[in-house]
């Protein structure tokens, strides 16, 4: 018999023992047990205020579980397989400890609206945090920016070099994106802040509960419209877990800019030794360990992504026991991002930059031949006829081992006559970087702005 299951009533023989383990969601969503308890309080005080238990019963109810909470963080709780999940655990610890009040506290509810919410009060929460984790790394990239403000570097398409940037700006790149992430996170946040718990099992329940009160308790900022949508719907999970994925996604780039300014070939940082690691043979090896573990742990979380989605896919209305795979996901997505940007902020702060690598390479692979063509448009040429010109240039000096300050006005001459001798002014690192002042370019004018703005969380 299944007298020992809460829904043991119309069952006849007992649960297959490996069907019991195989089903059963203990080992992971005993993490929600907090979540769990908390919505349970705010139910059974709903119950009382309208009349549907006993008010004894309530205070029974929320001591017992107030008493379950102290014990599930001492350790001293024992979570049972043959109870399924989270869910009944409490519940049939509360009515052995309370007896008959215990029983009450399901009344108007059911586990599939219970565990959405539970859900749901987990990742408002651990939004929060992850959020206050981006902020932490945006700072440590804001001192980088602000320390090293002067600090040219080539910046590159294609990997190629491209043109002279601030590496200021470079930071301040990174903390755009860190910004979208928040405002992604912050945007499902509020579209998960609506109390699905009161649609029941599937149509809504039988009782005169209040939602809007229970609403008001757990801090949500209003209620779910539809009982069959509510139970069935993790479209919040899935928006957390690409929004995660975004972060990851751009860690994991952070990370491929790490790792190939970290080359001997580069040399552009150097990562501290606390975030790397050596080789149990080469005794010369500093690995950046880190970068590439956070780059791999990228696939993880878009596999979350992936795997939620393919869940949900094709699941009809309401509630399907598929749905109880959300967990691991959810859990493994909140961890891995947390994680990375932990540690990544933790990293940034420390790291070294090599201003002399990072001058040498800006000043190579004719990284100011767009400023010599803006020069000749600036002289009235039209810019086509500009480009091809400073291409002739580039070619003529690639074939005589030169770089373009070291053609002398003579060589500049046999180019165009309207190249005059200013044109060494206008080809300095200093002068290409200053000279890109409209807004979002990379002068050190506008760099100090955008830092300002940030600081002023605009
Ligand atoms: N452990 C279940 C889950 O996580 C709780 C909901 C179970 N509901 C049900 N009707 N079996 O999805």
């Amino acid at each position: 018999m299944s007298k020992d299951k809460p829904w043991g009533g119309r069952f006849c023989q007992p649960t297959n023992k490996f069907v019991e383990e195989f089903t059963a969601s203990i080992d992971f969503d005993k993490r929600l047990y907090s979540q769990d308890i908390r919505g349970s309080i705010a139910h059974a005080r709903m119950l009382g205020k309208q009349g549907i238990i006993q008010k004894e019963d309530v205070e029974k109810i929320v001591e017992g579980l107030q008493g379950i909470l102290s014990e599930i963080e001492a350790g001293r709780f024992d979570f049972s397989i043959a109870l399924e999940d989270i869910h009944m655990n409490i519940e049939s610890k509360l009515s052995g400890k309370i007896g008959e009040a215990g029983k009450r506290l399901h009344t108007g509810r059911s586990r599939n609206d219970q565990v959405a919410l539970d859900i749901r009060l987990y990742l408002k929460d651990e939004i929060i945090e992850v959020s206050s984790y981006i902020d932490m790394l945006i700072n440590s990239l804001l001192t980088q920016a602000e320390s090293n403000i002067d600090l040219i570097m080539p910046g590159y398409t294609h990997l190629q070099t491209a043109q002279p940037i601030l590496f200021s700006h470079h930071m301040l790149a990174y903390i755009e994106m860190f910004k979208r992430d928040k405002s992604r996170m912050k945007d499902c946040l509020e579209r998960m802040d609506q109390l699905p718990l009161g649609a029941g099992a599937l149509a809504g329940t039988t009782f005169p509960i209040d939602r809007e009160f229970v609403a008001e308790e757990l801090g949500f900022a209003s209620v779910t419209r539809n009982s069959l949508d509510s139970v069935s719907d993790r479209d919040f999970a899935i928006e957390f877990i690409s929004a995660a994925s975004i972060i990851m996604m751009h860690l994991s780039r952070l990370s491929e800019e790490l790792i190939l300014w970290s080359t001997s070939e580069f040399k552009f940082i150097e990562l501290s030794d606390g975030f790397c690691t050596g080789s149990s043979i080469m005794p010369q090896k500093k690995n950046p360990d880190v970068p590439e573990l956070v780059r791999g742990k990228t696939g993880r979380v878009y596999g979350n992504l992936i795997g939620l989605l393919t869940v949900m896919k094709g699941l009809p209305l309401a509630y399907n026991k598929d749905m109880q795979e959300d967990k691991e996901p959810i859990f493994d997505s909140v961890d891995t991002v947390k994680g990375s940007l932990k540690i990544f902020a933790d990293m940034i702060r420390e790291m070294k930059v090599n201003p002399d690598r990072m001058r040498q390479g800006a000043a190579k692979g004719f990284s100011t031949a767009t400023d010599v063509a803006d020069y000749l448009v600036r002289k009235g040429l039209p810019f086509r006829d500009a480009h091809e010109i400073v291409g002739k240039a580039v070619a003529y000096s690639l074939s005589n081992n030169k770089d373009l300050p070291e053609l002398t006005i003579e060589e500049w001459h046999s180019f165009s006559d309207k190249i005059e001798q200013d044109i060494y002014d206008s080809i300095t690192l200093e002068a290409s970087v200053n000279a890109r002042k409209a807004i979002g370019g990379t002068a050190k004018e506008c760099v100090k702005r955008e830092i300002e703005r940030i600081k002023a969380g605009r």
